[in-house]
């Protein structure tokens, strides 16, 4: 007889059981989870048309991990792994949403979150969840890298695990996104598209790329073990992997570090990439490259998102689909191609962007028929 859970259809728990055999965790390691992973591949409609483009491009939309970005990831392979091995705490640096994702994390664990952040450079939103969730939250005088200083020191005297993308499990968590991504289009893009902070999640990425096209024994993670990825893999080429920086804070263009960053994307307002080294492999074993967007098209590239797809990411997330976009038309990236852009965080946790720059004024009137009849009539003629 089956027992009650058997008899369930399939409930998804999570990328850790997702995907476990293709994560380092030992086997007796309790998986903590929040259901993150499973995020939707989306094709954009009607922004390709815009810019005249005969491929398809679709957004990873990332932002809808269950603390609202990509870091889920990552944080539910390195939570899982820090209770596993004995660990009652964990720290990050963080412009943001590792904090709000490692305070999730750590309560769901029953153990504490510190968080280190940049003093009043940090997403209203992103700050709201890391309190909401009970992290120790430390704002310092100094940006992301000074934080990310502290954070290293502190962890080699400090009984605490530093949950930043310096540690490993991180980025083979995050590394199963594209495991989904090949899952869902059944082979992987010819390019794609990330923002780039400290070049973690474009790393881990390619990490995951080259394990789902190479000469893997395992099952199959998308044919219910009837088949392996090498026989998949056959056709396979891994994509280009590009990534897009802020213009005010892109070390990878200037070949150095940027020693005061500054962007309207706070998420990767980063001068001094702690994945510095693999990220270049990246790009050189992918034959991709990276590139800039000035913040003016990170904004308009978040609205025309939003109010031609309706999706909304937040504007470190942008930088992916601005950059592809400008190199579509650059004729960079070839017409007629697959292109996936991650967007890595939902809009809702930035909302005062929206809000500030170029908001179309609210429409005020009195609550009276007549008066809003009217001004449906403007607007549907227009
Ligand atoms: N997009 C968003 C929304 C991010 O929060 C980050 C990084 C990135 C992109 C860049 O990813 O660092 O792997 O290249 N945010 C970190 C944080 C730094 O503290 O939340 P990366």
């Amino acid at each position: 007889m089956k027992t009650d859970t058997e008899s369930r259809p399939y409930r998804y728990t999570g990328l850790v059981d997702r995907y476990r055999s293709r994560l380092p965790l030992a086997a007796d390691a309790k998986a903590i989870s929040l259901c993150e992973g499973n995020t939707p591949l989306i094709r954009l409609k009607h922004i390709p048309r815009t810019v005249g483009f005969s491929g398809e491009i679709y957004v990873k939309y990332e932002g809808l991990n269950p603390t609202g970005s990509f870091k889920d990831r990552g944080m539910t392979v390195a939570v899982t792994q820090a209770v596993h091995a004995g660990s009652h705490a964990v720290i990050c640096a963080s412009t943001g949403n590792t904090s709000a994702s490692a305070a999730a994390y750590a309560a769901r664990a029953g153990i504490q979150a510190f968080v280190l952040i940049p003093d009043g450079k940090v997403a209203l939103g992103k700050l709201a969840q890391a309190i909401a969730y009970g992290a120790t939250v430390v704002q310092i005088a100094g940006n992301f890298d000074d934080a990310m200083e502290l954070v290293k020191e502190l962890g080699k005297t400090e009984p605490v695990t530093i949950v930043n993308s310096i540690n490993p499990y991180r980025l083979q968590g995050q590394k199963t996104a594209a495991f989904e991504i090949i899952e869902a289009l059944g082979r992987p893009p010819d390019y794609h598209c990330l923002p780039v902070g400290n070049a973690g999640n474009i790393t881990a990425h390619w990490i995951g790329y080259s394990e789902a096209s190479g000469s893997g024994t395992d099952a199959c993670v998308f044919c219910n073990n009837e088949c392996t990825f090498t026989q998949h893999a056959t056709s396979w080429h891994p994509p280009k992997m590009v990534g897009y920086q802020a213009a005010g804070s892109a070390p990878f263009m200037r070949g150095k570090k940027v020693t005061n960053p500054e962007t309207v994307a706070t998420a990767i307002r980063i001068g001094d990439p702690q994945s510095w080294k693999p990220a270049w492999t990246v790009q050189r074993e992918s034959e991709g490259w990276f590139d800039e967007c000035t913040d003016e098209r990170i904004l308009a590239t978040q609205r025309l998102l939003a109010s031609r797809e309706g999706v909304f990411c937040e504007p470190a997330s942008a930088a992916s689909l601005a950059g592809a976009l400008r190199d579509i038309q650059r004729g960079r990236i070839q017409q007629g191609s697959v292109v996936v852009c991650t967007l890595t965080g939902n809009g809702l946790k930035d909302p005062d962007v929206i809000l500030k720059d170029g908001a179309p004024e609210l429409i005020k009137v009195p609550a009276e028929r007549a008066v809003v009849e009217k001004l449906l009539a403007a607007k549907l003629d227009a």
